[in-house]
This record gives C-alpha cells, sequence and structure tokens, in this order.
C-alpha cells in the first residue's frame, strides 16, 4: 500500500494515541492498537489477529518466526480466520485448506475507543468474481475485533445471496506458552472427540489434555469454556466461546512440523493451537439474509492466583 492511502485510513480510523496504520512485512497494511490496558497488531491480510498482550504479560498469540507475509498466503500464527470451510474443501482436495478468508485482503469498515479506553476494530470482506469461482455464494464477513484486558473477536458471517448456505470455519487461535511440557488444556474433559491422528476415529476425552505427541483433534458438540494453564509462565490462557460446538486443538509435534515450510523444527514447543470452530459436524446453514456470529475471548491470569 502507497503511504497516500495510508494516511487515508489513519485520517478516517486512526485514532489517536491507540490506532495507527501502518505498513508491515510484506507490504500488508497491519492496525496497530495500544491502549492502557493491552496492545495488538492486527493485519488486513487475511483479516488476521498477529499479536495480543495485556500490560505486564508475555506475548498471548504464537506468530511463527519463520511465517509468510504473501500475497496468496497464510499467516502462520495468531488468529487466522478458516472460512467458509475448516480443513479441507468437503469434496474438492484442490481447494484451498482452511478456505479462502485467511488470503483475502480484508477491508477497515470501523474503529472506536470505548468507554473504558480500550479499542475496537471492524474489518469486512465480502464475495467478488474471484471467491464466488472458488464458493459460488454472496456474503459478508466481518471480523471485529475488541482490545482490552481480554481479547475479543467475532466473527460475523452473512448471507447476501438469494439462496440459502452452509459453512464451517474457526478462529484458528495459535496461542504462545512456555513449554508444551509445562500445559494442560481444561475443559473438554468427557468430551468426545474425532482423532485426526489416528484416522478420524471417534474418542472421549479423559482427564485434562497433556500433549506429548503430534495432537489433532476436533472435539465435536462443545460449548464449554476451555483453559490452557501454563506452569512455566505461571499464567492461565482462559478461553470462552459461542456460536461454536467445536473446539479443535492441534500442535504438530516434531515430524509435521519438518515438513511445514513456514514453521521452525522446534517451534511446536512453544505453540499450541486451541480453535473455536464451526464443524465438522455441527454445520451452520443460513438463509438469504441470515447471520451467525461465531465469537471467542481470550482472557489471562495468574495461575498461582487461579489456585488460592
Ligand atoms: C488444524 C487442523 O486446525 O490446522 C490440522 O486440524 C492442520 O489438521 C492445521 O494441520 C494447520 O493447517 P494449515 O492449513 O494452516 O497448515
Amino acid at each position: 500500500m502507497n503511504s497516500p492511502e495510508l494516511t487515508k485510513l489513519n485520517r478516517k480510523y486512526g485514532i489517536r494515541d491507540q490506532l495507527v496504520f501502518t505498513e508491515g512485512s510484506g507490504g500488508f497494511v497491519w492496525a496497530e492498537i495500544k491502549n492502557r490496558h493491552a496492545e495488538a497488531t492486527v493485519a488486513l491480510h487475511g483479516g488476521q489477529v498477529l499479536s495480543y498482550r495485556p500490560q505486564a504479560q508475555a506475548p498471548v498469540l504464537w506468530l511463527s518466526r519463520k511465517r509468510y507475509f504473501q500475497t496468496g498466503k497464510a499467516i502462520r500464527g495468531g488468529i487466522p480466520v478458516c472460512w467458509p470451510w475448516f480443513g479441507d474443501h468437503p469434496t474438492d482436495t484442490g481447494m484451498p485448506a482452511h478456505g479462502f478468508a485467511r488470503t483475502a485482503a480484508w477491508s477497515v469498515y470501523a474503529s472506536e475507543q470505548l468507554e473504558d479506553e480500550s479499542t475496537r476494530l471492524t474489518l469486512v470482506f465480502a464475495d467478488s468474481e474471484a471467491t464466488r469461482a472458488l464458493w459460488p455464494h454472496r456474503f459478508r464477513l466481518e471480523i471485529e475485533v475488541s482490545v482490552s484486558d481480554f481479547l475479543r473477536v467475532k466473527l460475523i458471517c452473512t448471507n447476501t445471496d438469494n439462496k440459502p448456505f452452509t459453512c464451517t470455519g474457526a478462529l484458528h487461535s495459535y496461542f504462545n506458552i512456555s513449554s508444551i511440557s509445562n500445559i494442560a488444556i481444561k475443559g473438554l474433559e468427557e468430551c468426545p472427540y474425532l482423532d485426526k491422528v489416528d484416522q478420524g476415529r471417534r474418542k472421549v476425552q479423559e482427564g485434562p489434555i497433556s500433549i506429548q505427541r503430534e495432537t489433532d483433534r476436533i472435539y465435536t458438540d462443545t460449548t464449554a469454556a476451555c483453559t490452557i494453564e501454563d506452569n512455566g509462565l505461571d499464567r492461565q490462557i482462559d478461553i470462552t466461546k459461542n456460536g461454536s460446538r467445536t473446539t479443535v486443538v492441534w500442535n504438530p509435534w516434531t515430524d509435521k512440523a519438518r515438513r511445514m515450510q513456514d514453521f521452525g523444527d522446534e517451534e511446536y514447543e512453544n505453540m499450541v493451537c486451541v480453535e473455536t470452530a464451526i464443524g465438522a459436524e455441527v454445520v451452520v446453514t443460513l438463509a438469504p439474509g441470515g447471520s451467525h456470529t461465531l465469537e471467542q475471548v481470550v482472557r489471562v491470569g495468574s495461575l498461582s492466583s487461579h489456585k488460592d
């Protein structure tokens, strides 16, 4: 983006001492948010939150040091938006994994300083000839990012077509952790899941999740909040959600990490994905004019104080 366009964006949507649009890596526009609660970066590429850090905390989101900032490629880390399908396309393996929203150019729709001095930024992405060639529907997607001492992300999809459509998706959140051996994920106990590293077998979660190998699980039919307890950072990350009956937990471990070009060989140690998702089994069908909101709220607290 050239500087007159950046100037225009800053004039219209910038907020003094809170929100500035800059040219980030790869020439992508980044919204840099800083307020008395936290700081965050949101890329217009993919409508993707790249970072979030409340005051006096280590970064909450993980971003691969080998990520691409390239047109047509997804950014490995932060919160990619998977839509209108999660994972592989249901019938066509030639289609991009996790849909096309995460590689699309989004636009700024609104920005606002809220009463408690937190900041809200709304981006929008709608169908075009290019999207209709991949998925023959008219739609409007909005992502609303609120940066406070918590991070709220709302993905609102609306059917602007004259026929119904079905979609799946996810807020594919990558969390920064001290070490994969230091964490436990709680909240999914007794939940059924599909184990993608064991031929999609249907299993039931016993106890909290600790990760000691490649893990790729789709927890079906759960609206539960999850907590990542991190003993190394002495903190817990609470993830609550709305409009989602599916949670995905993913860590590629060693071999898969090596196979991914945009993922450092050892980086699996410091990340875990806990994804607020729609699908695989509970999809969303929208009638013309209908809309659905997928919402995730992330809060960080001290582990010791929660244990007291
Ligand atoms: C997870 C999937 O949500 O995303 C995994 O469950 C997949 O199967 C992972 O490997 C990463 O996907 P991608 O397309 O970003 O490499």
